[in-house]
């Protein structure tokens, strides 16, 4: 990850940290100033050493235009600082006190139909308000002069969660600032016009002032104008983020900036851009609670994170300990899940493990949510596991810095997804989303530990790269596909790829044209089932559903053939051999299981060998300059003997072979051999 500032990750983690950071969200603004020694007492029996504070603290710390009271957190800091407690410190610009849209009622945010959303909430201002981008860099800079050199500030956390709950905005200013942005773009409305396709339907400009937001219209939205807008915003909130890093950093010079994402769970931030922005990657997860694998989405967010990371250390800044209040069932976590998830995370390379938040609210929108200390108080399962998380943690410091390496990749962009998901596509059951979680699931149930990539990235590490959704490809990220499997990559491309370019345009040439020679075919039409059709396939007698292709080869071998459906005959599943590596293509939708019957033998042709263990045993290996760390977490209900020697950091347990409690974690020490 490059360093955009003074501070630099070569400086190790965070500046003065030399443990494992765990804490949370910490709000004591919602409660009497005297409880707040009990809470940092409680900290410290709970093994907390980091806390996040202020990230909605604007009507609190500026009451009035340009009035602050910095009192209460003066204090606050005081009291942290005495506990050995270290400050993550808000900039609380995702929550304007009421005085700001009562003076600037146009920083609203006007949704796509023409909705101007009120007050009483939060995350609500246009990202492209004059008054809210100066507003945000004055109580940045604010709270850089004020608290800046305090020695217990160990990371600032601008904003919270960029893209949440809102992002698009179409008012009068953000369509303004969408023209502007067109026009640094395009430079001339000849470009724009040829980008968009305006020919069709009739939409040609001949002023910039007649060119505007999509907003909701007769029918389909120009799905180009859509995508730029999509693009637009995921900027414009970057440039939110960039404004306050500038502000505080020109105050802070030597204080690691970040801001918390969604890695895999908000898509309206295009986080391959935002990486390189902050000096450090942090991160959000919340489980799907009814999902009863819920810990392999929990898995692909960190593994995700960790990519966007470039492969460094990222920070948790926010999970649960048990349900969340925003769900449609809010499903409590059963007891040692907690412990799970925070190992997970922490074996996908996060080096700090936060909760939202640490004391439950009793009043406001989220007095259902859980938190370190419950409504129930000391006396609760809860509260016991995040004391002993605390204690677990504590005796993972030599682990810190390790880093996951990975033999797979799946590709990810943000972009493609964005173009896909617009209206009109040849089939409602097209899901980019459904694609990446079977083939994600289908390498963590054969414990191989993948990368996401952005496909214009250097693969060449990677003996397998998987492309489920690659719907907008670029001619140079296929130009770059080509060289990866030239240079001996095996890679697997699924169904809907490389079908239009970065305009939503289809490439010239048809569908898949420039990955034609990588593949050796084309898709000369898509060939869309029912409703639950199904179609049956020439090999161990699978069966797709949702799409086939009218697949016409051109070198490619074919692997399995339609035995019936609208392309009986056709290739379904073919292998193509380019330079030193091969691509393989899937036409049709197979189930997570069935994946196998393509991914086994493309695991061959890679050199890759599955895990033999049970699939509910989590298995990741963190390498240290030492040693190397395998973290075992076992999902299942039995118990598991894990044929690896070494000592595991949670017991003191040494041994050849060790055995991983059902519901458990081992964080295994392996020493390097020395020679
Ligand atoms: C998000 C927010 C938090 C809180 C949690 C609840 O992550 O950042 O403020 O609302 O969700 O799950």
């Amino acid at each position: 990850m490059e360093s955009t500032g003074n501070w630099s990750t070569s400086a190790g983690w965070l500046p003065g940290v030399s443990a494992v950071s765990y804490g949370g969200d910490y709000n004591p603004e919602q409660w009497p100033e005297e409880l707040w020694p009990e809470d940092v007492e409680l900290m410290r029996q709970a093994g907390v050493n980091l806390v996040s504070i202020g990230i909605f603290s604007w009507a609190m710390i500026e009451p009035r235009p340009g009035e602050y009271d910095f009192g209460w957190m003066d204090r606050l800091f005081e009291l942290l600082h005495a506990a050995g407690i270290r400050i993550s410190l808000g900039t609380p610009t995702a929550s304007p006190p009421a005085w700001f849209f009562h003076e600037h009622p146009e920083a609203r945010v006007v949704t796509r139909d023409g909705t101007t959303l009120g007050f009483g909430s939060r995350g609500m201002a246009s990202p492209s308000s004059p008054a809210y981008r100066r507003a945000s860099t004055s109580i940045a800079t604010a709270l850089a002069k004020r608290y800046g050199s305090h020695p217990a500030l160990a990371v600032w956390h601008v904003h919270n969660e960029y893209g949440a709950p809102v992002s698009e905005c179409y008012s009068d200013e953000s369509v303004r600032a969408f023209r502007e942005w067109l026009r640094d773009r395009y430079t001339s409305l000849d470009a724009l016009n040829g980008a968009w396709g305006t020919a069709f339907w009739g939409q040609r400009y001949v002023e910039w002032e007649h060119v505007s937001a999509p907003a909701v219209s007769a029918s389909v939205v120009n799905p180009a104008q859509r995508l730029d807008f999509a693009r637009f915003t995921s900027d414009a909130l970057l440039q939110c983020f960039i404004a306050e890093r500038d502000a505080i950093r020109t105050e802070c010079p030597g204080v690691p900036i970040t801001t918390n994402f969604m890695a895999g769970t908000c898509e309206s931030v295009d986080l391959w851009k935002w990486a390189d922005e902050v000096d450090l990657v942090a991160n959000d997860h919340y489980l799907v609670a009814e999902d009863e694998r819920s810990q392999v989405g929990l898995a692909l967010s960190a593994d995700l994170t960790r990519s966007i990371a470039r492969g460094r250390p990222w920070l948790l800044m926010e999970h649960s300990t048990s349900s969340v209040n925003w769900q449609p069932r809010n499903l409590a976590k059963r007891s040692g899940e907690l412990t799970r998830n925070a190992l997970s995370h922490f074996g996908r390379g996060a080096d700090g493990v936060m909760f939202f938040q640490w004391r439950a609210s009793r009043s406001g929108a989220e007095k259902f949510h859980s938190a370190m200390l419950p409504h129930a108080g000391t006396r609760s399962r809860v509260w016991s596991e995040v004391c002993s998380l605390g204690g677990d943690l504590g005796r993972l410091a030599e682990v810190l810095g390790s880093e996951v390496t990975a033999d797979a990749a799946i590709l990810w962009d943000w972009e493609s997804f964005w173009a896909q998901d617009l209206e009109w596509r040849p089939s409602k059951d097209l899901s980019h989303r459904e694609r990446v979680n079977a083939f994600y699931e289908r390498l963590w149930q054969d414990q191989i530990v993948v990368d996401f990539a952005h496909p214009e990235a250097d693969l060449s590490s990677y003996r397998l790269v998987v492309a489920p959704a690659s719907y907008l490809l670029t001619q140079s990220a296929a130009d770059n596909l080509r060289r990866y499997v030239e240079g001996g990559g095996t890679l697997v491309v699924s169904y809907f790829s490389a079908i239009v370019d970065e305009h939503d345009a289809v490439h010239p040439g048809g569908f898949v044209a420039p990955l034609r020679d990588v593949l050796g075919l084309t898709v000369e039409e898509f060939l869309p089932l029912r409703a639950g059709e199904k179609v049956r396939l020439s090999f161990d007698g699978i069966v797709g559903d949702v799409w086939t292709d009218d697949v016409a080869l051109q070198g490619a071998e074919v692997v399995a053939a339609y035995e019936d459906g609208p392309a009986a005959g056709k290739p379904a599943i073919t292998r193509h051999r380019l330079g030193n590596g091969s691509a393989w293509y899937l036409s049709t939708r197979l189930t997570v299981d069935d994946l196998s019957v393509v991914l086994d033998k493309a695991y061959v042709d890679a050199g890759i060998v599955a895990g033999d263990g049970p699939e509910d045993l989590e298995l990741v290996r963190r390498r240290g300059s030492q040693a190397d760390y395998l973290i075992a977490v076992n999902h299942g209900t039995r118990p598991v003997d894990l044929p690896v020697g070494g000592v595991d950091l949670l017991s003191g347990q040494a041994g050849e072979s060790l055995k991983v409690e059902a519901g458990g974690a081992r964080v295994i020490r392996i020493d390097k051999p020395t020679d």
